[in-house]
């Protein structure tokens, strides 16, 4: 065995150049040509191949060092009958210079929000670099190209040539990958992470295959031009929630099943309650009343209180309880807890609290976390129906619209009744739709008459 300095060879004149990656160990076998570093200039992004087959005996840089051509990066010791050659130029993954891309390139940009991706948030945040792929005189080894066409809707992705062959090797998609990395960097580990949820199934596979959505990018308008506009920016509570309602709504197959309750009897119960002399000492909301009978209805259907994880469902023997709230920032959801153990004064009293706190900013994040079930009402408010958006991994939301009174067939005769809507969505994976009926139809039962909450 000869030892080798493996030294940087001509990177076309740039000078001091970062090592961000260092992809090899002493004791490591490699073959020719196998990545050994990962350079970054302020124009590209190149691994330092190894020039012959053998075993690394030491590593002469780390992440951080700066690197000119000539510089001692490894020694190796190589295989003799693999006999050394010149030192190939590095192979360029990403550049900024405008150069044409070779006609081979495969396309690695991807739509710039792609609503689908698992949710991880450094390659949202990843500038992107605006340019065509490397020039052709530093694209020598077998990778290629690393940045197609940046325009406008495009996010360029930045990948070196040994991230990149592996992810080839593995069949992955570079564009579904969100890049852990510095400036969004997708690393080796970044495409073994997403090979991982997509064989457990939490990923969400991306266009062009038929597995996901091969969506157009967003419309950019310049609205200014149709007539006077005001910008404002999304507070960062609509952007949280923004994200995930988006998630939730591409990722979970919504049904949404509609039923109504007659609550006569209970409404004259909650108003002779509020207004009886020395009462509750808080307003008892109609909410208060649902949160009960959802957790009855949720006992008697604990399909309905459970979570999605990979092949299993987690059924929840706790019963806390979201409840969306409209906030000047935008929308929340605290969570009443233990609402099976509470008492519907108490549980009053609580939505009260937390809807204060919600609408001063004040929830603390153990406030909005646990939930196994939620509710959004916009009966203050008003409406017959809508379809709500499912607060994952919970498996099931009920929204409730406003009250009317209307006549009512009883069998005999038409009679006033208090009517109030209510529309289950539900995750189709989990729930049937006889089941959800079920859910629904028992729960109507429970709200008009009240005294079956208790048994
Ligand atoms: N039908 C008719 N009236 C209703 C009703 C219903 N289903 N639900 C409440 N009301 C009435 C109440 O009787 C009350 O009237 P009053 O002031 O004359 O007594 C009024 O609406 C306000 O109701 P209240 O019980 O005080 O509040 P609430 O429980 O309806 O709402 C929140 C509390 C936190 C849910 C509410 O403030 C909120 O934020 N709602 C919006 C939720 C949301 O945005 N959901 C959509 C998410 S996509």
């Amino acid at each position: 065995m000869a030892a080798l300095e493996v030294r940087i060879p001509n990177i076309g004149g740039f000078q001091d150049v970062g090592v961000i990656d260092v992809l090899v160990k002493p004791g490591d076998a490699v073959k020719v040509d196998d990545p050994l570093v990962t350079l970054e200039s302020d124009k590209a992004t190149m691994d330092v191949p190894s020039p012959a087959a053998g075993t690394v005996r030491e590593v002469r840089v780390q992440v951080g060092s700066r690197v000119s051509e000539g510089s001692l990066v490894v020694i190796l010791e190589a295989a003799e009958a693999a006999p050394a050659r010149a030192a190939a130029p590095p192979q360029p993954a990403a550049s900024r210079s405008p150069a044409p891309a070779p006609p081979a390139a495969p396309p690695v940009t991807a739509p710039a929000a792609p609503a689908a991706l698992p949710p991880t948030g450094a390659a949202a945040q990843a500038p992107p670099l605006a340019s065509p792929p490397s020039p052709a005189s530093l694209a020598t080894g077998a990778s290629p190209p690393a940045a197609g066409k940046a325009g406008p809707d495009r996010r360029v992705l930045h990948a070196s040539p040994s991230v990149r062959r592996f992810a080839r090797e593995l069949g992955v998609d570079l564009s579904q990958v969100a890049g852990s990395g510095p400036r969004g960097r997708i690393l080796r580990e970044d495409v073994q992470g997403f090979v991982k949820q997509v064989m457990s199934g939490t990923a969400a596979v991306g266009a062009g295959g038929g597995a996901g959505l091969d969506l157009l990018p967003w419309p950019r308008i310049d609205f200014a031009r149709f007539g006077p506009v005001e910008a404002r920016p999304l507070s960062r509570i609509r952007k949280i929630a923004g994200a995930n309602l988006a998630r939730n709504w591409v990722m979970i197959p919504h049904v949404t099943q509609f039923e109504e309750a007659d609550v006569t009897e209970l409404e004259s119960f909650r108003t002779r309650l509020n207004g009886e002399n020395g009462g509750p000492g808080v307003k008892v909301t109609l909410l208060a009343f649902l949160v009960k009978a959802c957790v009855a209805a949720l006992k008697r259907f604990p399909e309905l209180n459970a979570s999605l994880d990979g092949d299993s469902l987690v059924l929840k023997r706790y019963f806390h309880i979201g409840f969306a709230a409209d906030t000047p920032n935008g929308l929340v959801v605290p969570v009443v807890r233990e609402a099976d153990r509470k008492g519907v004064v108490e549980i009053a009293r609580e939505l009260a609290e937390l809807a204060a706190r919600a609408r001063e900013g004040k929830l603390a994040a153990a406030d909005l976390q646990g939930g196994s079930f939620s509710i959004s009402s916009l009966g203050g408010i008003g409406g017959t129906a809508f379809t709500p958006i499912i607060n994952a991994p919970e498996v099931a939301i009920l929204g409730v619209s406003r009250t009317s009174t209307r006549p009512v067939w009883d069998g005999g005769q038409f009679a006033p009744r208090l009517m109030l809507p209510l529309s289950l969505s539900y995750d189709h994976r989990v729930v049937d739709g006889a089941l959800a009926a079920r859910f629904t139809t028992h729960l109507a039962r429970l709200l008009a008459d009240p005294w079956r909450m208790v048994l």
